[in-house]
This record gives C-alpha cells, sequence and structure tokens, in this order.
C-alpha cells in the first residue's frame, strides 16, 4: 500500500504552486508561479493582493502539474495542502488530525479552496500541512538516508527557526527569531540599495555581495551576550540603513544607472550585510548542536531549509559549522529551498502513510467552494 500519489499546492506565500509526487521520491512534476511571473505577463501591473494573484493562476497551475505528470485526478491517492504557515512545536505533536477538518472548510485560502473542490469531486482524502514542517521535511526527499531525530535550520521572509526534528510531528524548538526573520533583512536590504527587486531581494544581494568587500563596513554581530539559540534582525536593518544614509545612497537611483563609485559602496554594504547577516546564523547553529548532541546523541544530519537557503554563501559557510561538529549538512537544491509544491506533496506522502489525514469532503459542498 505504499505507492501513493500525491498533488501538492501551496499558496501561502507568494508564489502558487503545484507539484505531484511519488510516495517513491520521485518527482512527477513542479510547477511555479511567482508573483514575479504575473509582473512580467500582464506587462507591470501587480495585483493588489496575492489572495487575488493565487485566484488567477491557481485553476492553471494545478493542471499543468497534472499534465506534466501525466495523471488524473482519479490516479490520485490523496491531495495535500498548505493550511498554516506556522509549524506546531510540542512533543505531542502536530495538530493535523481531528482538528484539521474545522481548520480546512473554515479557511477561505485560495490553495485550500482548490483542494477542497478536487478532493470533492474526485472522492479524495485532503492532507493539511504546516508550511515550515514543509519546508523541514522535503529534505527527506533529497537524502533517503535522513531518519530521525535530525536537527534543522529553517531560515525565509517570516521565520528563522532551529529545531530538534524528534519524530514526524515531534518537533523541539530550540530557537526562534525574537523580531525580523533573516529573508526580511535582505528583502529590505535590497530595497534599500535600489536593487532591481522584479524577484525577490535575497538573490538580489547575493549576487551584488560578489563584488564588494565583506569586511568593508563594521557592523556588530546581532545578541552575542545572549547566550541562546534565538536570532534577532531588526537591528542589524537599522544599522545597513543607517550605513546607507551616511553614504548618501539613494534607492531612487536603481543599481544599473549608479556611478561605478556609488556601485562600488552599495556592494560593500551588501557584502558587509551578508558576512554578519550568515555570521549570526553561524553562531547560532553552532551552540544548538551542542544543545542538541545532548539531548540526543544519535544525531547524525543537520537540514538547512526555507527561502534563504537557495543562498551559496549560507550553504558553504554553514556547512562549514556543521561539518566541523560533526554532522552532515543536508541542504535541498534551491528550487526545493524557496516556496514549492513539492515539499507540500511529499509531506502529504509523510502524514498519508501513517494516518493522519481527512476524509473527502462533500462533492456537493465542493461545487461552490470556488
Ligand atoms: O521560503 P520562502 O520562499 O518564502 C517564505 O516562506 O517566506 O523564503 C522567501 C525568502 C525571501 O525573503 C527571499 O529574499 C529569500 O527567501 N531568499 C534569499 C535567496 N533566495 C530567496 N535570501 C538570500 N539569498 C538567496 N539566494
Ligand atoms: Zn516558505
Amino acid at each position: 500500500a505504499d505507492d501513493l500519489v500525491i498533488l501538492g499546492i501551496e499558496t501561502s506565500c507568494d508564489d502558487t504552486a503545484a507539484a505531484v509526487v511519488r510516495s517513491s521520491g520521485e518527482i512527477l512534476s513542479q510547477v511555479v508561479s511567482s508573483q514575479a511571473d504575473l509582473l512580467a505577463r500582464y506587462g507591470g501591473v501587480a495585483p493588489k493582493m496575492a489572495e487575488e494573484a493565487h485566484a488567477q493562476v491557481i485553476d492553471r497551475v494545478v493542471q499543468e502539474a497534472l499534465d506534466k505528470a501525466n495523471v488524473k485526478e482519479l490516479d490520485l491517492s490523496a491531495v495535500a495542502v498548505t493550511i498554516g504557515p506556522g509549524l506546531s512545536l510540542c512533543l505531542r505533536g502536530l495538530d493535523t488530525g481531528e482538528n484539521s477538518i474545522d481548520r480546512l472548510s473554515n479557511s477561505r485560502g485560495i490553495g485550500v479552496q482548490k483542494a477542497r473542490k478536487i478532493a470533492g469531486t474526485f472522492n479524495l482524502p485532503i492532507v493539511g500541512i504546516h508550511h515550515m514542517e514543509a519546508h523541514a521535511l522535503v529534505a527527506r526527499l533529497i537524502e533517503r538516508e535522513l531518519q530521525f531525530p535530525f536537527m534543522v535550520l529553517l531560515i525565509s521572509g517570516g521565520h528563522n527557526l532551529l529545531i530538534l526534528a524528534c519524530d514526524l510531528g515531534q518537533y523541539l524548538q530550540l530557537g526562534t527569531t525574537i523580531d525580523d526573520a533573516i529573508g526580511e533583512a535582505y528583502d529590505k536590504t535590497a530595497k534599500w540599495l535600489g536593487l532591481d527587486l522584479r524577484r525577490s531581494g535575497g538573490p538580489a544581494i547575493e549576487e551584488l555581495a560578489r563584488e564588494g568587500d565583506p569586511e568593508s563596513v563594521k557592523f556588530a554581530v546581532p545578541m552575542k551576550q545572549h547566550k541562546d539559540c534565538n536570532f534577532s534582525y531588526a537591528g542589524l536593518k537599522t544599522q545597513v540603513r543607517l550605513a546607507i544614509e551616511s553614504k548618501n545612497i539613494n534607492a531612487e537611483i536603481p543599481i544599473s544607472s549608479a556611478s561605478s563609485e556609488d556601485r562600488s559602496s552599495r556592494a560593500n554594504i551588501a557584502a558587509s550585510f551578508q558576512r554578519v547577516a550568515v555570521l549570526h546564523l553561524e553562531e547560532r547553529c553552532e551552540r544548538a548542536i551542542g544543545w542538541a548532541l545532548e539531548i540526543e546523541p544519535s544525531i547524525k544530519y543537520f537540514v538547512v531549509s526555507g527561502g534563504v537557503a537557495s543562498n551559496q554563501y549560507v550553504r558553504a559557510r554553514l556547512n562549514q559549522v556543521v561539518k566541523k561538529n560533526g554532522l552532515e549538512l543536508v541542504c535541498p537544491p534551491p528550487s526545493l529551498c524557496t516556496d514549492n509544491g513539492v515539499m507540500v506533496a511529499w509531506t502529504g506522502i509523510e502524514h498519508f502513510r501513517v494516518g493522519r489525514f481527512d476524509p473527502p469532503p462533500p462533492a456537493d459542498e465542493a461545487e461552490d467552494t470556488i
């Protein structure tokens, strides 16, 4: 009974994504429509709300995922859909059992409506997925040797989490951000440096930082005096803003029109910001590994995932820390680090296998959900 085919739908942030994945780990299809895509397609008219953007493309994205996989709705074992951005962090496990049905029927999210419609029409079970858990568990699709317990660092636009994953649904939080997440700091820095924001800020900073001197601007590493595993990026954001002001950098002037002197001072800030932002991650990860190994000495792997984990500099630096402390890094390829449907489908498979899913919604109800 372990030959499952699951459709995963992800609409919890900016991207509308869908994918079809097999329980063998085979990715049958993967489709992502980003708002940047939309911007290009509709000639620069940005949809006012992410929700509207999702509604515009959801049918096409899901159909494309099914077509590319060469799968019909009736071939599916279940539909998995992101129902929450959070990760329930208690050792009693994620609450995707009895109570998730209420959240699924209450949610007005575009992805959930679409999932209910398909599941209702074709009589398929639904698996409600937590976004951050999906970021973490997709690592088990990439590395089949990855057994519980393992460590996870999740770095995205909205979250900075250090977790000890004890078992499926059993997560112990070792650290979180007390203010902003690292992705937010990348995005603001990119905006203030006048970078091209048709894609997200992170990749733009990563690229510009390669031209800069990472030692040129002296930013303080956050939370040095706090001997815990929490994060803070609000103070670094302020330091960056002040540095930008003191160099008279004008974000209204796009970097493509900046003088070469102006360009190099922007690159220096990007490189210096990135160095310190990642140093903060390195310090927290090192301490967290120490904590985790005391609780669970059998840990072998350290997973890094979420949008910021697609950054090559981040990956290289964290790889060193993890290796030095005797663990092995597992970092999904960039397309599986940023929001995607594969992680949702895969996490759906993990839950479905152990019986954590909801029965199909009534077919007639599915008719009028969209
Ligand atoms: O996981 P994700 O796609 O969406 C959320 O759940 O938030 O993460 C998005 C974040 C954004 O802040 C984006 O700037 C950042 O990930 N990001 C990067 C890179 N690619 C995406 N940050 C640094 N370097 C990158 N290459
Ligand atoms: Zn995400």
